[in-house]
């Protein structure tokens, strides 16, 4: 029996399944995480990695990042959350506003914390119930964002939901004209990892924009994971500008968070100065630790960043595809196109790889030249020639 096989039965015992997250399974289980340094990850039996998940590509700038050690330190001394607001939350919605031109902020602890703000908010604003999606985008594990049919999910919130297909700029137009009065909000993202990390077209975002507009509805972009790709987020590149947009993953630095972002005519509908407002806690939304090292990591990643990352994103997309591989995705994020993505997964971990169960690569900062080359040199040596 292995280290990790030891560490499963006890922890299968106590955790079903032997871990917490569904997203990181993979049979017969996951290695245990025994320690992140840079862009490197060793496992409890001393396996190292080179670290292409990034915690699910919320790790910019990998692991134990000095500077966010060192702020986060610095704030735990003077406290790791109160029961009062503090001016990191003030900072940290200051950069966002910075970013992307959206007027307010709210933060939470997680992306599936972060839409269901959204959705609440959007409710509260519009008086309306529905919410338009589309099939294969992951939203977190919400009840109204996960599959209608999805066990534990009670049939009048499947209800609310109205689920389209992809790209459809038709499909969408029927059901605006069928339900748009009805519709509180449309919620896109406009790279889903789930549907293969193919981005949405141009059309198809600003028909959603459109369509929103027209029906009275609110357009909400869910940037969780697509934040990393431009500045102030993905949706700037198609030119829409959305009501609300839910972020998580990198803006805490390596912490949980989530935030949700928008018009400040929208964000009102949680003011506790407004009229009936949507009250919405969190014991820990907010806290200075995940605040200082967000703002760390932020401050650390402006548009040349960005640039240089996706730019090293696409030299390897390029290198991989010339091999053969067949990779969706844009900038740092990839997405590796394989029928049998467990054992892709596990023969590219053997290799020193630590993808996403999926295939998903994300890079970081942290990596080096010889980091990506050596990425490269693993996954072509793995897969080369052999992807669907
Ligand atoms: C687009 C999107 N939205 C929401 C979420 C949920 O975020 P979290 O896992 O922090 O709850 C994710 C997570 O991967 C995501 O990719």
């Amino acid at each position: 029996m292995t280290l990790a096989d030891e560490v499963f039965e006890r922890a299968a015992r106590v955790i079903p399944g032997g871990n917490t997250r569904s997203t990181l399974f993979v049979t017969p289980h996951p290695p245990y995480a025994a320690v992140g340094d840079g862009a490197t990850v060793v496992d409890t039996a001393g396996h190292r990695t080179i670290d292409c998940n990034n915690n699910y590509t919320a790790l910019i700038h990998g692991h134990a990042d000095p500077e966010i050690l060192a702020v986060t330190a610095e704030a735990a001394v003077k406290g790791t959350a109160f029961g009062l607001p503090t001016t990191y939350e003030v900072d940290l919605a200051e950069l966002l506003v910075a970013r992307t031109g959206l007027q307010q902020w709210r933060f939470c602890n997680s992306g599936t914390e972060a839409v269901m703000m959204l959705i609440r908010g959007a409710r509260a604003h519009t008086g309306r119930d529905l919410v338009v999606r589309f099939e294969g985008s992951y939203h977190g594990t919400y009840d109204g964002v996960v599959p209608v049919d999805a066990p534990g999910v009670p049939r009048s919130v499947a209800e609310a939901s109205i689920v389209l297909p992809q790209n459809d700029v038709s499909a969408l137009e029927g059901a605006m004209s069928r339900y748009g009065d009805r519709v509180a909000v449309v919620l896109l993202d406009l790279m889903p990892n789930r549907a293969g990390l193919t981005p949405v077209s141009t059309e198809f975002a600003s028909a959603a924009a459109r369509l929103a507009t027209d029906f009275g509805a609110l357009l909400a972009i869910d940037e969780v994971i697509s934040f990393r790709l431009g500045v102030g987020g993905l949706h700037q590149t198609y030119g829409v500008v959305p009501d609300l947009v839910s972020l998580g993953k990198i803006i805490g630095g390596g912490y949980p968070v989530g935030a949700v972002g928008g018009r400040a005519e929208v964000l009102a509908a949680f003011s506790p100065l407004g009229d009936g407002p949507v009250s919405w806690g969190g014991t820990f939304s907010a806290n200075p630790i995940t605040m200082a090292a967000g703002l760390s990591a932020m401050s650390r990643y402006g548009e040349a960043d960005v640039a240089a990352l996706n730019a090293r994103g696409d030299d390897l997309r390029m290198l991989l595809v010339d091999a053969g591989i067949r990779v969706n995705g844009r900038g740092s994020l990839l997405r590796l196109m394989v029928d049998d993505p467990t054992s892709t997964w596990w023969q590219l971990y053997e290799a020193g790889v630590l993808a996403g169960t999926n295939g998903l690569l994300a890079l970081s900062t942290v990596m080096t030249d010889e980091d990506v080359d050596l990425v490269a040199r693993r996954v072509v040596a793995t897969l080369g020639r052999h992807t669907s």
